[in-house]
């Protein structure tokens, strides 16, 4: 990670990757948060890479890049239900982190509107629910769609799923209520309905939630509704979507008739008329917090009127009428048992602290993350300290510091290990890298169990039926050891006779569910492989310029060989992929025994070519687009998404390669670039009248 405290970079060429390498990094951290509901950090450690970004940006505004994380607002849906594009988009906050952050926004708010020192702005100060954003439609009363956030722009059709949130009304109270309503809010895992979910989790030696987020997300993002229906989950509405007609002119008014209509709202919330009065119910509520029933991580202020809501407006990804105020960790004392290394996928040798357990803001912790080898160094934790762990943001707890006063006489420094504990082969740091790496490669069982549970899981070959313990189990019994052999599991029908577990239609509805994916979409493929870099995202940035497997792997052979190629050259203009991720992508396939396993997996599968989601038929189909300057109509976003659904590639930068550029106000140095390079240049109103027609 970067170092948040360091200087910002005054030299503009290390932004410009420091912006780079952020947006990677972020897009990398919102996609574990949204689609895998697996943070890998905290929301305060995240917040900082935002604010970092934010501040660069601040700094260089000609840096601003097109894939910035300030223009977008979570990750993309994740496959497996169907889409549902928000009529009304649904947007993120920015962050207060002070009183005097606090401030600033309210005084922001006066100015904008050109209201008087006296002026009474009313703000509506509600809790900020820790769990799940999503879009509630109401037509005639009934409710009809239910969706995800996603990328805020498009979610994930989770009507079904919904429908089990017992708290949310199927059918509105009353009938004052207009024809298309659409209703927001947060739905959320009560902490003691997770603490005994998780008790039946263990019980039944199935996945532990992290926490009472992860576990609402993971139960209402089920393709299995039955799922959803045995987890208790519950909502609290906050806002508007689409409505056919007005509703209230205020937030408090608002949610009076929510109420009324049948929907649960917060209790907390509370109508402030001056910063003291919202800096003293933060302080209330902060307090109460950790009784609570319900994970909160801050509050969310709002403008109260609409009609000034509606003037504020937004900037990018956040309204200016509304902001969140953090509160800071929740922490608790402990100790610290002992520390174990954990051997991830890619071979990262991760410290665990093992705890002695201990409620942390209503949730039981028995285990924290220490990062890595100089983190433990630079906290100086030890074996048998007692340890300050929080849960900054509620996600993964960490270990803060070692209470060196409790420190027992006989304790000593904790030494890292230079060989990996699982497959003993060494571990070594690069230069430059803070992670220590096992060198075993496919040796070591660590990395071949991990990579096997990713190469199947949900984003990949998502084999219904073949989860973690599965996979673990039918490696330790050598049924097997590489991606081939999932597909040749079926020839191995004798070994799972009599296998506890195992009776014959679990049997066949496993082999049936592994035939299925025998086709495979090739950015399910290309993310399957789990290299490294390579999320989902990458994955898709890959199939699509190469179109087939064949292709790819042509290219890759290639470039690989010669990095004087045009392949080389290819791949490292791709917007998205650059010379460290074509770096490991060649690494990968490079190596021998990578080589033999793609081979006999082409073999054994049918890699679907990739294809464009429109077919050749639209009059951008495979052109290369740039969007430059402000988009007055349509948002950044939205003109990207609409681009790409006709078959066109985004790119982020001007070359040779570009076919138009989209140029709006304040367009710069990417338009100058197009001038100069004879690119095809055209308004907003021009692209519109293209796409539209
Ligand atoms: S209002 C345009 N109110 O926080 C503003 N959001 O960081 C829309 N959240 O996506 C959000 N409690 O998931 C709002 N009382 C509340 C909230 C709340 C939790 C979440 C929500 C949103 C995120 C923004």
């Amino acid at each position: 990670m970067s170092d948040p405290e360091g200087e910002f970079p005054v030299d503009e060429l290390f932004a410009a990757e420091e912006l780079k390498h952020l947006a990677d990094e972020i897009s990398a951290h919102d996609r574990a948060y949204y689609q895998n509901d697996t943070p890998m950090i905290s929301d305060a450690d995240y917040d900082v890479l935002r604010q970092r970004n934010q501040a660069i940006e601040a700094r260089f505004p000609d840096l601003v890049r097109d894939d910035s994380p300030s223009k977008r607002v979570g990750a993309p849906a994740a496959s497996g239900f169907s889409k549902v594009a928000h009529r009304k988009p649904m947007l993120s906050l920015g962050n207060a982190f002070s009183e005097d952050d606090v401030t600033e926004f309210v005084e922001r708010i006066r100015r904008f509107l050109s209201l008087t020192e006296d002026q009474l702005i009313e703000i509506v100060a509600e809790p900020k629910i820790d769990g799940l954003s999503v879009n509630c439609r109401y037509e005639r009363g009934k409710f009809v769609l239910g969706a995800t956030r996603g990328d805020g722009a498009t979610g994930e059709n989770i009507t079904e799923n919904l429908r089990f949130v017992a708290e949310l009304p199927a059918t509105l109270a009353g009938t004052d209520f207009p024809d298309v309503l659409e209703v927001r809010g947060e739905v959320y895992m009560a902490k003691s309905d997770f603490q005994a979910l998780n008790a039946r989790q263990e019980a039944a030696g199935n996945k532990i939630f992290a926490n009472p987020r992860n576990a609402a997300a993971g139960s209402l993002r089920q393709l299995d509704s039955s799922v959803t229906a045995s987890r208790t989950l519950s909502i609290f509405a906050y806002s508007l979507g689409e409505v056919s007609a007005s509703v209230a002119t205020s937030q408090s008014e608002l949610l009076q008739r929510f109420k009324d209509w049948g929907f649960p709202i917060n209790p907390l919330t509370g109508v402030c008329a001056s910063v003291d009065e919202i800096v003293a119910l933060h302080s209330k509520i902060e307090a109460a917090r950790s009784g609570l029933d319900y994970d909160i991580d801050g509050m969310v202020y709002k403008v109260n009127r609409f009609d000034w809501q509606d003037r504020l407006g937004f900037v990018s990804r956040a309204p200016r009428w509304a902001i969140a105020h953090k509160f800071a960790a929740e922490q608790a004392q402990t100790r610290l048992n002992d520390i174990t290394i954990q051997v991830g996928r890619t071979g990262a040798l991760t410290p665990v602290a093992n705890l002695e357990p201990v409620t942390v803001g209503g949730v039981v912790v028995s285990r924290a993350t220490l990062h890595n080898e100089d983190e433990i160094a630079r906290k100086d934790v030890r074996e048998g300290d007692m340890v300050i762990i929080q849960r900054a943001g509620d996600v993964i707890p960490q270990v803060v510091s070692a209470v060196i006063e409790k420190r027992p006489a006989d304790s000593r420094a904790f030494v890292f290990p230079t060989v990996c504990p699982q497959c003993g082969s060494h571990a070594v740091r690069e230069e430059g890298e803070v992670v220590r790496r096992c060198t075993g490669g496919l040796v070591c069982p660590a990395q071949a169990v991990e990579r096997l549970k990713h190469f199947v899981s949900r984003n990949a070959f998502d084999i219904e039926g073949l989860g973690g313990r599965n996979i673990e189990a039918f490696w330790n019994d050598k049924l097997i050891a590489t991606p081939t052999d999932i597909f040749k599991l079926s020839e191995r029908h004798a070994d799972f006779e009599g296998r506890e577990g195992w009776g014959e239609k679990s049997v066949d509805n496993l082999f049936a569910a592994i035939e299925v994916r025998r086709h495979i979409e090739l950015p399910r493929f290309i993310f399957a492989l789990g290299i490294r870099q390579v999320g989902q995202a990458t994955a898709r940035l890959l199939a699509k310029h190469y179109g087939s497997f064949d292709g790819w792997m042509a290219a890759m052979e290639t470039a690989a060989s010669d990095p004087e190629s045009e392949c080389y050259q290819e791949l490292i203009d791709i917007d998205g992929v650059g010379p460290a991720v074509a770096k490991d992508i060649l690494e990968f396939v490079s190596e021998h025994h990578n080589r033999t396993v793609l081979e006999e997996l082409k073999g054994l599968l049918e890699i679907a070519a990739y294809e464009t989601p429109q077919g050749n038929s639209s009059p951008i189909s495979g052109k290369t687009v740039v969007f430059t300057g402000t988009l007055e109509k349509v948002g950044r976003n939205e003109a990207k998404a609409k681009a790409e659904s006709l078959g066109a590639k985004v790119a982020g930068s001007v070359s040779k390669r570009t076919d138009f550029v989209v140029a709006g106000p304040g367009a710069g140095s990417k338009l100058k670039k197009a001038e100069e390079l004879g690119v095809a240049v055209m308004s907003e109103d021009e692209w519109l009248a293209l796409v539209d027609a």
